[in-house]
C-alpha cells in the first residue's frame, strides 16, 4: 500500500466534506469530490475491505500507521474525534450514493449511521445528552470547559476531545433551548470567570454563526474559536487579571499580550483549527483598524469571524460583573454595542446578532 493513496483518498473525504458543510450534499463539488475518493479506494482493499481506525491521536488504514502529517490528515482525524467515530470500514462494491449519504452525515451534527457496505464505529457516550435537560446539559458543558482550562494552566496541554465534546454539547443545547441568553451562564465566583466566559462566548458565537446560516462542521470550528479566544489569558499573571483597583502601564501592556500569547500557543498545537488562532490573535482587535495587537502598518484586518467573536465577548464581558465594576444589563450592552457600531465592530454582524435576539424574543 501507498501512504501517497491514502493521502489522496483522504484529501478527497476532507473536500467532499467540507463542500457539503459550506454548501449541501447536493452540490456538484461533493458529488465529484466522492467519485474520487471512490476511484482511490478501487486500488486500496485488502480482502475487499478498507479500514480507518481513530487510536487515541494515530490515524490507521487497514494495519498501518498513517505517518503523514499534512493538513488533510490532521483535519480529517479531528472530523473522526468531533463526531466520535472510531472507525470505518469500507466493503467493496460501495456505489456513489451509499458513499455520498456517508459524506453527508458525516458533516452533519447528527449521528452517523451504518449503511450496507459502510459500517461506522461510534463512542456511544458522545450522544448521551441527547435526553438530558437543559439544566443539566449546561452544567456538563462548565464542568467540561472548566477541565479543560485546568489541563492547560497544569500542563499547558489542551485536551482536544473533551474540547470538541463541549462545542458540540453547546450546539446540542443551542437546539433545545432557542434562547441563548437563557443558556450563556452568570459567573458566581472570580474564579470561575475564564471558563464561565469561554463557554458564553463559544455559544454567543455559534448562535450569531447559525443566525448567518453556518452549519454543521463550521459550526463546530466557530465554536471552538469562541471557546479558546482567551487563552492566551492563562500566561498572563492572575494579579494582573483579577486586579481590583487600576492597571498600570506595565500591568496593562501584559494584559494586551494575551492575544499573542493565545495565538502563540495554539500555533504549536497540530490538531487546533487555523480560525481559533485567527480569532484568538484578532478578537481585539476593532473593526476600524484601531485596538490591539496593532497591525495597522501591515494593514491586516479582522477575520470576519475574529469580528463575530468580538461582539461576543464585548455582550459577555459587560453582562458580567468583574472585580472592578458591576454588570450591566442586557440592554444597556446592547445601547453600547450599537454606539460602537462601525468603529469597534462591523455594523452588519451587529445587526445579524441583535435581528437573532428579536427573533427569539429575547430582547
Ligand atoms: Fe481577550
Ligand atoms: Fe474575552
Amino acid at each position: 500500500m501507498s501512504q501517497g493513496n491514502v493521502t489522496e483518498l483522504i484529501s478527497h473525504i476532507i473536500t467532499a466534506l467540507s463542500n457539503c458543510s459550506l454548501y449541501s450534499e447536493e452540490h456538484p463539488l461533493v458529488g465529484e469530490f466522492s467519485e474520487k475518493a471512490l476511484r482511490v479506494m478501487e486500488g486500496l482493499y485488502s480482502n475487499d475491505t478498507l479500514t480507518l481506525t481513530l487510536l487515541g491521536d494515530s490515524l490507521v488504514f487497514n494495519d498501518n500507521p498513517i505517518t503523514d502529517k499534512g493538513a488533510h490528515i490532521s483535519s480529517f482525524k479531528r472530523k473522526l474525534k468531533r463526531k466520535g467515530i472510531e472507525k470505518i470500514i469500507i466493503r467493496k462494491g460501495v456505489g456513489f450514493e451509499e458513499f455520498k449519504k456517508f459524506i453527508a452525515g458525516v458533516a452533519s451534527t447528527e449521528r452517523v449511521a451504518s449503511s450496507p457496505r459502510i459500517s461506522v464505529g461510534m463512542v456511544e457516550v458522545r450522544f448521551s445528552s441527547e435526553g438530558a435537560d437543559v439544566g443539566a446539559l449546561l452544567n456538563e458543558n462548565i464542568t467540561k470547559v472548566k477541565g479543560i482550562y485546568q489541563g492547560i494552566a497544569k500542563f499547558k496541554r489542551l485536551d482536544m476531545v473533551s474540547l470538541e465534546d463541549a462545542v458540540a454539547g453547546f450546539i446540542t443545547t443551542l437546539k433545545r433551548e432557542t434562547n441563548v441568553l437563557r443558556i450563556v451562564s452568570p459567573v458566581k465566583s472570580y474564579s470561575e470567570y475564564t471558563y464561565v466566559h469561554a463557554t458564553n462566548v463559544s455559544v454567543l458565537t455559534i448562535f450569531q454563526a447559525e443566525a448567518l446560516g453556518m452549519k454543521g462542521e463550521n459550526l463546530h470550528d466557530v465554536g471552538l474559536a469562541g471557546l479558546l479566544h482567551d487563552v492566551g489569558k492563562m500566561f498572563v499573571s492572575k494579579e494582573v487579571l483579577e486586579k481590583e483597583t487600576k492597571l498600570d502601564l506595565e500591568e496593562w501592556n501584559a494584559i494586551q499580550r494575551h492575544p499573542v500569547f493565545g495565538a502563540r500557543y495554539l500555533a504549536t498545537l497540530s490538531d487546533v483549527p487555523k480560525l481559533a488562532l485567527i480569532t484568538a490573535f484578532e478578537h481585539h482587535m476593532k473593526f476600524d483598524g484601531s485596538g490591539y495587537p496593532d497591525t495597522k502598518r501591515r494593514g491586516r484586518r479582522q477575520h470576519i469571524m475574529s469580528q463575530m467573536v468580538a461582539i461576543a465577548d464585548f455582550f459577555d464581558a459587560l453582562r458580567t460583573e468583574r472585580p472592578y465594576r458591576m454588570a450591566v444589563e442586557s440592554t444597556t450592552v446592547i445601547q453600547f454595542m450599537k454606539e460602537a457600531t462601525g468603529k469597534d465592530f462591523n455594523p452588519l454582524l451587529v445587526e445579524n446578532f441583535l435581528y437573532a435576539l428579536k427573533k427569539i424574543r429575547a430582547i
